[in-house]
């Protein structure tokens, strides 16, 4: 059965938003396999963004990522990528569906770097190696 890696990231964390997150993701009927709260440091996020790197967001991008704690989660469950990401909503909270969790609990806070609550892996091999990054061993 597949995995993703997901993440409720510091605004998330900080709003007080992750265990709204983790309902949905149960409600759905995927299973919590790992999960751990931490605050990545940038050798981490360096890899983890690394597809994104030389991006005009990428600075801002690691410099909110690391600051303050996540929760680092491991989602099993059949198409649980697709599934979460659907969850997760479109990229942009303003624009992300009613529904969605960037949709209900997000929104545009004029910050360089989109601030939208969670990421998930967009790939079976995106999930393989994120979460060889934050879950080494796993
Ligand atoms: P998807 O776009 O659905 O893949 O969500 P994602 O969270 O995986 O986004 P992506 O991997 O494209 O980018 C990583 C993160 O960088 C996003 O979640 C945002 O926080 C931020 N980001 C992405 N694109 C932009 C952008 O065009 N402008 C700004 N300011 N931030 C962005
Ligand atoms: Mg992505």
């Amino acid at each position: 059965t597949e995995r993703s890696l997901v993440l409720v990231k510091p605004d998330g964390v900080r709003r007080g938003l992750t265990g709204q997150v983790l309902a949905r993701i149960e409600a759905k009927g995927y299973t919590l396999a790992a999960l751990q709260i931490l605050t990545p440091d940038r050798a981490r996020l360096e890899q983890h963004y690394a597809e994104h790197e030389g991006k005009p967001f990428y600075e801002p991008l690691l410099e909110f990522m690391s600051s303050g704690p996540v929760c680092a989660v491991v989602v099993e469950g059949e198409r649980c990528i697709e599934g979460f990401r659907a969850l997760a909503g479109t990229t942009d909270p303003t624009a992300a569906a009613p529904g969605s969790i960037r949709g209900d609990l997000g929104r545009d806070w004029g910050s360089k770097v989109q601030q939208n609550i969670v990421h998930g892996s967009d790939s079976p091999e995106s999930a393989a190696r994120e979460i060889g990054i934050w879950f080494p061993g796993l």
